[in-house]
């Protein structure tokens, strides 16, 4: 039994780790070259627009707090986009998004 208490356990970090991406920007990163490294796997452009931000999306406030702490299973959060890199990739969204 001791066994499954272990898997049951390793499955667990496994799936709480899974909601983090521990991607890292270079130094010389701008807000359009993370997007492209970090973020247009899951959010692809359409017509030239890399989302589609429902209302209450569409600041950048509500931008950064869903880049810091992600969304369900779907978003991960990035830990280290934090202060001005956030900010500048919350501004490029919000530029170039449609809004819902
Ligand atoms: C592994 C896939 C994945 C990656 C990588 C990813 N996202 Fe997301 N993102 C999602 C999913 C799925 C949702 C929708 C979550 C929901 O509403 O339940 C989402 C939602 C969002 C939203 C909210 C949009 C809205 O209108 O509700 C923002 C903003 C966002 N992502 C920004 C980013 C940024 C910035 C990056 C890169 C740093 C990024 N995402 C990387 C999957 C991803």
């Amino acid at each position: 039994m001791k066994k499954f208490w272990l898997l049951g356990m390793v499955g667990a970090l496994v799936l709480i780790s899974g909601c983090s991406d521990k991607y890292t920007p270079s130094t010389n990163a701008t807000p359009e070259s993370i997007f492209k490294e970090a973020c247009v796997k899951c959010h692809s452009p359409v017509n030239g627009k890399v989302m589609a931000l429902s209302p209450e999306m569409a600041n950048t406030a509500a931008i950064i707090e869903r880049i810091k702490n992600g969304k369900g299973f779907g978003m991960p959060a990035f830990p280290n986009l934090t202060g001005g890199t956030a900010e500048g990739l919350a501004q490029y969204i919000l530029d170039n998004s449609a809004t819902k």
